[in-house]
């Protein structure tokens, strides 16, 4: 095992400013792929494309070789959770993908996902990905000095089982920095008042999986891809955030304005 600090990096100035090169980059990198996705399109393509994008900006996909990991992006359709490796699946009318990009910038790590429609999606399709969107952004508004990560996971519960949905319980968000996984981890579930106390210079994902049907995972023989067990949806949003002296600070946002699907420049 790696050694991993017992408790989390309290991060100056001039990490604040290396993540957010690097933020910036995971954000241009999901707007730059948006325009491509849609049907016909193979999500290996998609990882070739992002592959190159790293490239022409300096960057090295984090995920390449990770643990064996042998792409560049993940690319999760339908009723797969997380970790789906790019290939030959050919994107087809009607499907939703999330595209999860980890880039290492200088050194530092963005990491961020978002959905993405593949034509034209079902009212259900549509519904659970607002609301893993918004889940993620109540979470992520629970974030400033004092406060827990209980009360963010308790914000994510809390309003995606109050549409029904369940939050996959099996993975969650992390510390990130000059390392992808790091203390502490972010359960997208939890109570008020309990579990690590925020403090100014924290790094980490928030990263919300919800499902249509109940929250269990199943790996794939592949040794990565994660489906749900009841094959029924699954969509997941991922911002990397600080904590600030006044709140929260997110990394990753769209610098156009791509926030929720369908993806349209203003
Ligand atoms: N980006 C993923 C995350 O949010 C991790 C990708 S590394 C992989 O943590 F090896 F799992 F692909
Ligand atoms: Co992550
Ligand atoms: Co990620």
């Amino acid at each position: 095992m790696l050694k991993q600090p017992q408790q989390p990096i309290i991060h100056g100035p001039q990490a604040f400013e290396a993540m957010r090169r690097a933020g910036r980059i995971t954000a241009e990198m999901l707007d730059y792929i948006t325009e491509h996705v849609k049907p016909g399109i193979t999500t290996g393509e998609i990882d070739r494309l992002c592959f190159e994008f790293h490239k022409k900006h300096n960057a090295t996909p984090g995920p390449l070789g990770f643990h064996g990991y042998p792409k560049s992006v993940c690319t999760s359709v339908n009723d797969v959770i997380c970790h789906g490796i790019p290939g030959k699946r050919v994107l087809r009318d009607g499907d939703i993908i999330n595209i999860d990009v980890t880039p290492i910038v200088d050194g530092w790590f963005g990491d961020s996902s978002r959905m993405f429609f593949v034509g034209n999606v079902s009212d259900k399709a549509r519904k659970l990905c607002n609301a893993t969107h918004e889940a993620m952004m109540r979470g992520i508004g629970q974030v400033r000095p004092g406060a827990t990560l209980g009360d963010v996971g308790f914000a994510i519960q809390s309003y995606a089982e109050g549409l029904g949905y369940s939050v996959v319980r099996d993975f969650g968000g992390h510390g990130i920095g000059r390392v992808m996984h790091t203390v502490p981890q972010v359960l997208h579930y939890g109570a008020p008042n309990r579990g690590l106390r925020l403090e100014a210079g924290m790094f980490f994902t928030v990263e919300p999986m919800l499902n249509i049907g109940g929250p269990e995972a199943v790996i794939l023989d592949d040794g990565w891809t994660a489906v749900t067990r009841d094959k029924s949806l699954s969509a997941q949003f991922e911002h990397t955030v600080a904590v600030t002296e006044t709140g929260y600070e997110i990394f990753t946002l769209s610098p156009k304005g791509y926030h929720l699907p369908p993806y349209k420049s203003a």
